[in-house]
């Protein structure tokens, strides 16, 4: 380590990012030897054997883990954690936002996408975020009933239960009930979102009648009742998914849009559907890459980055040396200019994921990223063939005895959505809308920028980031991970394959390195406190726009070796938790 450090430090800024004995390799395909070396990780996950869950809010992690003890599967658990985090992390787990599940189904050995995303009511268009001289009008995608999107989770879910779980709805779905009834404690970090949110929240009288006492957001020991949302999810549990979508729920929600200029109507909601989709696959270095496709942005930009950085020996440059950190963020700038370009719901616009998942197209980005010095991002065009997203999506992981193992990444988009409960459902509504590229060029609540490709057009679902992503080995499942962070989902879920495969980390110890993001525009590096000063500077001197900004993603892991599940919370939320038996 420390003669790397002291090889960067020789090297002037504009031989610094390319040092003269990198060059492009070979991929190479040799699996990686190294397992927990456990007295050279400084932090260490949880171990078990039996099944495991990794979740942001310890509640619903106790529940998935009761789940899987009393015989439940993985999904069982992933299931009942859906429902669970709904009610005791309001500010992301729901039933009125959407999201993407994958599905590792030991016996068969296939690996299964289930897209949950939100779409764009039928009567949604094109410059509904625009005024009459084609400006944005400001917040109107995420602070209104016209930034919601007709919700997607409670049909996944219930798909996913049917499809591959082995218990009745009704009880996955009692832990969740219960919760919502006689309430839990709020903790300090759900404290501070609420009050960070209070003018979002206190605008609207159902929601304020939930989550505030008076004038002022619940506070830290204060308990959070939720009777009308255990109302709704007891509607779900004894009707199923057409309570929400044809029945008592969808009528309040529509009730409830038509008071408010909303554009989502009965049709929208009886004509929502989960759909199955093939997962994008990858290899790096001798392991295999599943994880979500289309409208996922997150699996495509995965898998290129990855097969980019298998040209590129970062080993050697040592983890978050600013030499790796440079030779990465520079392959993120191109997948993010890729992203800008071409990506949308595939369901309705042409997307060349063959060729940008290509090996091809990744080895001529690693040239360039290895030919030259840092390219300024305006200089950097898509290929020839992003406002920052708030960190309030959630992930979860679960794998059982079995070696089934499910990774969901859900969301309301912003902290709890658009702050509306629908009516007397109890339900925080999503402001997924935002995700649509509002105007071609505009960068989005996560300083996204997006193309015509991910214009709004009825009923299509609106690009994403989040990327519940499992690595295997020998086909069965190594790592299963996820994160929630907007446009720095995807660049964190790479740095935790990165830390796992290329630099033998085990979940603890990569969760705990600090993390790096630069997504194209704005032309920023962005990292989280806990680099050295003298990378800082090394990459400043290199070049670099540096910004140290709040921390980013809260990845949930499990890693299976030898049958040893290891797991780990990020503890950038401390009110999550790993558990196994
Ligand atoms: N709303 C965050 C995402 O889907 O990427």
């Amino acid at each position: 380590m420390l003669s790397v450090l002291a090889t960067s430090l020789a090297l002037s800024s504009a031989a610094f990012a390319r040092e003269a004995n990198i060059k492009i390799t070979a991929p190479t395909s040799a699996v990686a030897t190294h397992h927990y070396d456990y007295e050279m990780n400084v932090f260490h996950p949880i171990e078990a054997t039996n099944g495991m869950v990794a979740t942001e809010q310890n509640l619903a992690s106790q529940v998935g883990l009761e789940i899987l003890k009393k015989g439940g599967n993985a999904v069982d658990a992933a299931v009942a954690i859906g429902f669970s985090l709904a009610v005791s992390l309001p500010n992301a787990g729901n039933i009125g936002g959407g999201g993407f599940m994958l599905v590792h189904d030991a016996k068969s050995g296939k690996t299964i996408a289930l897209d949950f995303r939100e779409k764009a009511p039928a009567a949604a268009s094109e410059t509904m975020y625009q005024d009459e001289h084609g400006e944005i009008i400001p917040r109107k995608s995420w602070y209104t009933h016209q930034a919601i999107g007709v919700p997607g989770t409670v049909a996944g879910l219930t798909k996913a239960l049917e499809q591959w779980g082995s218990l009745p709805l009704a009880e996955v779905m009692q832990p969740a009930i219960e919760l919502a009834e006689k309430g839990y404690e709020v903790s300090p970090t759900m404290a501070k979102l609420l009050q960070v949110e209070k003018d979002n929240l206190g605008k609207w009288p159902t929601t304020k009648a939930i989550f505030f006492n008076g004038e002022e957001p619940l506070t830290t020991g204060d308990t959070l009742v939720q009777k009308n949302l255990a109302n709704s999810l007891k509607l779900i549990a004894n009707e199923g998914a057409d309570a929400f979508y044809k029945g008592a729920i969808a009528d309040e929600i529509v009730r409830d849009q038509q008071a408010h200029d909303g554009l989502i109507t009965k049709e929208d909601l009886a004509n929502y559907e989960a759909v199955e989709r093939e997962v994008v696959r990858g290899d790096y270095r001798g392991y295999e890459i599943v994880s979500m496709p289309l409208p996922s942005s997150g699996g495509i930009h995965i898998v290129q980055m990855l097969n980019a950085l298998e040209h590129i020996p970062i080993k050697e440059s040592g983890v978050n040396s600013a030499k790796t950190i440079s030779l990465i963020a520079e392959t993120m700038k191109r997948a993010y200019a890729d992203r800008s370009e071409y990506l949308g719901d595939s369901d309705f616009v042409k997307v060349p994921t063959k060729q940008l998942t290509s090996k091809d197209y990744a080895k001529s980005i690693a040239e360039t990223v290895l030919e030259g010095n840092i390219t300024p991002a305006q200089e950097i065009k898509p290929g020839d063939l992003t406002p920052y997203e708030s960190d309030q999506t959630t992930h979860y992981s679960v794998v059982d005895k079995e070696g089934n193992a499910v990774a969901v990444t859900y969301t309301l988009n912003l902290n709890f959505g658009s702050g509306i409960v629908a009516g007397n459902t109890g339900i925080l509504m999503n402001n997924e809308m935002d995700d649509f590229s509002s105007k071609p060029g505009v960068p989005n609540a996560f300083g996204l920028i997006g193309g015509k490709a991910n214009a709004i057009e009825p009923n299509k679902r609106p690009l994403s980031s989040m990327s519940p992503t499992m690595v295997l080995k020998d086909g069965k499942p190594w790592l299963v991970t996820g994160s929630p962070g907007g446009a720095r989902i995807i660049t964190t879920v790479l740095q935790q394959i990165i830390n796992a495969v290329d630099f033998g980390m085990n979940p603890a110890a990569a969760t705990n390195t600090p993390r790096f993001h630069h997504q194209w525009l704005p032309d920023e590096l962005r990292l989280e406190l806990g680099f050295s000063p003298d990378t800082v500077q090394l990459l400043e001197d290199a070049g670099y726009k540096v910004s140290i900004k709040p921390s980013m993603g809260r990845t949930q892991t499990i890693q299976i070796i030898d049958g040893t599940m290891y797991g780990y919370s990020d503890p950038r939320n401390p009110d999550g938790a790993a558990l196994g038996y």
